[in-house]
């Protein structure tokens, strides 16, 4: 059942039939855990002490432990009919196999993607704090340093990473520095040789004197791509950004296409995993990792996407202030979801309008496209885990918001659940230990406290990806949360409770 889950877990795109029969089959999984749970705990206690006190723990407990055992084997009697139950249920229905596809919808990634090129050509004037930064990469790029470096970009999803490359890579400085340049967007998936195809084409379309890109490009494979490529640029200077990586192996992959002939060429990367940004990659490298936007920028942004029809100085009405600096605050200083709300929010011009929304942004609930959209980009991060993970991320949204988990109380929860996987030669905290890093490493929680040595001592989690856990958790089961905002509902089943109170 297990790896029938993991397995439906990779796949995307589940038709509604092959949705409930997952959850059929996660309901099953679940009960037999807890038979198994119990009887594990009534045989334990049947086991310890000494081997008289086991003599006399049986004789006593003997009627008692029958009933149990005989409760326990109806269960699995049970179980066992169910069980049968649930292919013929699936072949009556006409959903016999998982058939989604490993990955989201073709559309879907199309706009992911497309959404991600638009941060491209985000105008000036509609940013705030970043020339700071926008200035330190310019100056890794044109330090004049003439072996090939490696700049990374390092945030969370949605963070401005590609509005921040983006607005460094255009700027005159770096246009004049180099001999020629090419961005090319990576994502998740992506095919080798369709990538030197885009570099190719990028490369010769953005000289000035707009060189014909070889026409048989599209025949042509991987060895052939690769001469052009290098034979192009050995004599240049030039600069690469490859946004939005996922993989590391992404760099084994390109490397050989990118000569290093000590001309001061760069290549500039974004990515949501910080494993890949601080790999060295056998260069001199620079890591970036991207702040979220200060109290004052947020308002900024804020101001400027839901003020901008209905006030020419985009300033917040004043009646509107306190539920406008409460909106903002949700955000977490996260600017696609600034972007997003401000969005919404300047299509509602009466207070009324603005306190509900205050009142229920619930983001996981609410049926709003911008903040479909924002959803769908932050839960690309999510999606890319592995299945342990999954679970490991899901469990931190029991924690009420802004909580500070500690990293051992954490480790020993995720051990007690089971969610560890045994590996030889490797205790269960240091693997455990290993998620967290991974977790840390893809920005999915943020290390608040680091002892001495760097390793983290205390994380949370980021009030949206909490939110994206809650949602998900909540249709999985997997876990529910009653902070008093919502009636608890008698039904639910899911398999950890959550109660969060304020006194
Ligand atoms: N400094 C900024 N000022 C104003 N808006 C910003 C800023 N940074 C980002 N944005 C806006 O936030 C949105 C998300 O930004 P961007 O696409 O650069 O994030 P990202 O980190 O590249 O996300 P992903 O991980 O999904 O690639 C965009 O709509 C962009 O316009
Ligand atoms: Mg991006």
């Amino acid at each position: 059942m297990q790896s029938f889950l993991e397995v439906a877990d990779g796949k995307r795109a589940l038709t509604e039939g092959e949705k409930s029969w997952v959850a059929d089959v996660r309901e099953m999984a679940y009960n037999v855990e807890d038979i198994i749970d119990e009887f594990m705990y009534r045989m334990r206690r049947e086991q310890s002490g000494g081997r008289l006190t086991r003599l006399f723990y049986k004789t006593i407990h003997f009627p008692k432990n029958l009933w149990v055992r005989h409760r326990i084997a109806t269960k699995l009697q049970k179980i066992k009919r169910m069980i049968k139950d649930i292919p013929e249920r699936s072949q009556r229905y006409g959903v016999d196999h998982i058939e989604g596809t490993s990955t989201c919808h073709d559309d879907q990634k199309r706009w992911v993607q497309n959404h991600g090129e638009s941060s491209l050509f985000v105008k000036d004037e509609d940013l705030v704090g970043i020339e700071d930064d926008r200035q330190l990469l310019v100056r890794w790029l044109t330090d004049g340093e003439p072996q090939r470096a490696v700049i990374s970009v390092v945030g969370m999803g949605g963070s401005g990473k590609t509005t921040l490359v983006a607005k460094a890579y255009k700027c005159e400085t770096v246009e004049r520095h180099f001999n020629c340049c090419a961005w090319i967007t990576v994502s998740q998936t992506y095919d080798i040789e369709d990538l030197l195809r885009s570099m190719i084409k990028e490369f010769y379309l953005a000289t000035k004197e707009k060189e014909a890109v070889p026409i048989d490009l599209s025949t042509m494979r991987y060895k052939q791509l690769l001469e052009i490529l290098v034979n192009y640029l050995r004599p240049k200077r030039y600069v690469v950004v490859l946004d939005d990586v996922w993989s590391g192996d992404l760099w084994r992959d390109l490397n050989v296409s990118l000569p290093d002939e000590r001309n001061g060429s760069r290549v500039m990367l974004t990515t949501r995993n910080g494993d890949i940004g601080s790999s060295s990659f056998g260069v001199k490298s620079h890591v970036h990792h991207l702040q979220p936007l200060g109290k004052k920028e947020a308002w900024g942004l804020f101001c400027m996407k839901a003020f901008s029809s209905s006030s020419p100085n985009r300033s917040c009405p004043q009646e509107l202030k306190i539920i406008a600096l409460e909106l903002v605050e949700k955000c977490k200083g996260l600017p696609l979801a600034i972007v997003a709300l401000g969005g919404l929010m300047s299509s509602k011009s009466l207070e009324s309008e603005w306190s509900r929304v205050c009142n229920s942004l619930n983001w996981h609930l609410s049926n709003n496209t911008e903040l479909d959209r924002m959803k769908t980009i932050l839960l690309l991060s999510f999606n890319d885990l592995s299945y342990r993970l999954k679970r490991c991320f899901l469990y931190c949204c029991l924690f009420p918001e802004d909580f500070l988990i500690r990293r051992k109380r954490l480790i020993r929860l995720w051990m007690a659940e089971g969610f560890v996987e045994k590996i030889k030669g490797i205790t269960p905290e240091e693997v455990a230990e290993d998620c967290l890093m991974q977790l840390v490493c893809r920005n999915m929680l943020q290390v608040v406290e680091r002892n001495p040595a760097g390793r983290p001592k205390s994380c949370k989690m980021h009030d949206l990806m909490r939110e994206l856990a809650l949602s998900t958790s909540e249709t999985e089961k997997f876990c529910a949360v009653y902070d008093g905002q919502e009636e608890a509902s008698e039904e639910s089943t899911a398999r950890r409770l959550s109660v969060q109170t304020s006194d």
